[in-house]
């Protein structure tokens, strides 16, 4: 029997992250570790860490700047840096901040187990590999206990789109999709440990193309026959790319039941010049072709997107190109981010002219004024309406239960309900982050 040990994993960025921290806890969970919810408690800290944007790379040196100094306390802690800062800095990391034991990229983490046991021998470790070998395959078999009814489950990983400013190309690594029989393997086993909704994951999850029974399925075929497992009953995805939203996976949110009413499809701009300079391969209009059609297909959809301001060159012009989309949209709710150069990336390598800090912050107050305005009527239209909820965990007021409906709003409610239970509730009134509701009985 190992001893047990203690592993506190902090989680930065997107949901594959959130995934990926899942399974280094299982995989670690073989070298006797359980995991913790305080750093001070832990034996083992692992960050796992995002590099999308300059200030979340930086966010992981003032936080091992803070984790070292538990080491005092407790000699024997080990530090470890996991995502996408680790595959991009893992050198660096070590350079700037001693107290780091192990460094691990996306790509190889299913060798945390030995990375581990190096580091608890005082060898520094870093493993920032693409290995040959399916990740996936080599990491242990998930445990059979019960968890959340809600579960996200990476089918595609990677991306070849090398938008001009992105580093997850980099970061994550060429496009790849698991098989299908895997993925539904994986599926059966969350819902017999109580899932009832799956997030599909991948940087570019409609590129999916995993191998199936009679050759390459898309996104849309997998989704269809993952409706077919008894007891899930719910399926989304994310993140898409609007040049592969095929027909067949625009008819599944028109005739899969399954499929939940909400649609992340980032855009980044609405002007043709700013697109092209980002290396899109997509107008405003095809975006807006699309949005239509999906709308056409399931007209209550709930539709998502990411911007971003101030790219490099982007003039006032462009910036109104943007709000323009945004208002012939209409979203249920979209993200917004100031263009921050990444290192390696063309954008930033080409050092085009960047946009006074001043004007892009303001055109990112717009925006954003903007979409909260789309998002409070979106969310002030439900009340009165009847929407489902699946119950996920307590509230914070006694007896308050809080769950999601179809359109990935929070709802709460004081009725007698069980987490998992999916249940019609009424909405009667709409706050500022959450929506309430009473059970329809
Ligand atoms: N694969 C997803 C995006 C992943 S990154 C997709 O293609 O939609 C999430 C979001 O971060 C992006 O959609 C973009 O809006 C934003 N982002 C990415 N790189 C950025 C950068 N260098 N500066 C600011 N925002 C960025
Ligand atoms: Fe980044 Fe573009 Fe790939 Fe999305 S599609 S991960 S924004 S390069
Ligand atoms: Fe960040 Fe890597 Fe995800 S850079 S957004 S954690 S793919």
């Amino acid at each position: 029997m190992a001893e047990t040990k203690k592993l506190f994993i902090k989680t930065y960025g997107c949901q594959m992250n959130v995934y990926d921290s899942e399974r280094m806890a299982e995989s670690l969970g073989g070298s006797g570790y359980t995991e913790v919810s305080s750093p001070e408690e832990a034996d083992m800290i692992l960050l796992n860490t995002c590099h999308i944007r300059e200030k979340a790379a930086e966010k992981v040196y003032s936080e091992l700047g803070r984790m070292k100094e538990l080491k005092i306390a407790n000699p024997d802690l080990k530090i470890g840096v996991a995502g996408c800062v680790a595959q991009a800095e893992g050198e660096e990391i070590m350079r700037r901040q001693p107290a780091v034991d192990l460094v691990v990229g996306p790509q190889s983490y299913h060798r945390l187990p030995d990375l581990e046991a190096k580091a608890r021998k005082g060898i520094k470790a870093l493993d920032t590999d693409f290995p040959e070998e399916d990740k996936f395959e080599m990491l242990k078999a998930r445990p059979k206990v019960k968890r959340a009814p809600a579960a996200f489950l990476t089918v595609q990983e990677g991306c070849d789109k090398f938008c001009a400013f992105c580093v997850v190309p980099y970061t994550r690594g060429a496009e790849v999709s698991r098989p299908v029989d895997r993925i539904l393997r994986e599926a059966e086993d969350l819902v017999d440990r109580g899932v009832r909704e799956i997030t599909l994951l991948g940087q570019n999850v409609n590129a999916y193309h995993g191998t199936g029974e009679g050759g390459t399925w898309g996104l849309a075929r997998l989704i269809r026959r993952l409706a077919e497992v008894d007891g899930l009953e719910r399926i989304r995805f994310t993140t898409s790319h609007p040049n592969d939203m095929e027909d067949d996976l625009i008819a599944a949110h028109g005739d899969c039941d399954k499929l939940m009413p909400y649609l992340h499809l980032p855009v980044q701009s609405g002007s043709d010049r700013i697109l092209k300079a980002m290396n899109r391969k997509h107008t405003a209009q095809d975006y807006l072709r699309l949005m239509e059609r999906i709308r056409e297909a399931r007209p209550d959809i709930a539709l998502s997107g990411d911007f971003i301001v101030g790219f490099p060159g982007e003039t006032d012009q462009d910036f109104e190109d943007t709000m323009s989309l945004v208002r012939e949209v209409g979203y249920a709710s979209a993200y917004s981010f100031k263009y921050s150069p990444r290192p390696g990336t063309p954008a930033a390598e080409k050092g085009d002219k960047m946009v006074d800090e001043d004007v892009a912050t303001e055109r990112l107050y717009r925006l954003q004024g903007l979409i909260t305005e789309q998002q409070k009527a979106f969310q002030n239209e439900m009340v009165g309406r009847e929407v489902s909820v699946l119950f996920e965990r307590k509230g914070r007021e006694a007896g308050q239960m809080v769950g999601k409906s179809e359109y990935l709003h929070a709802v709460h409610v004081t009725d007698d309900v069980e987490i998992g239970e999916i249940k019609r509730v009424r909405i009667v009134e709409s706050g500022t982050n959450s929506l309430g509701g009473v059970l329809v009985s």
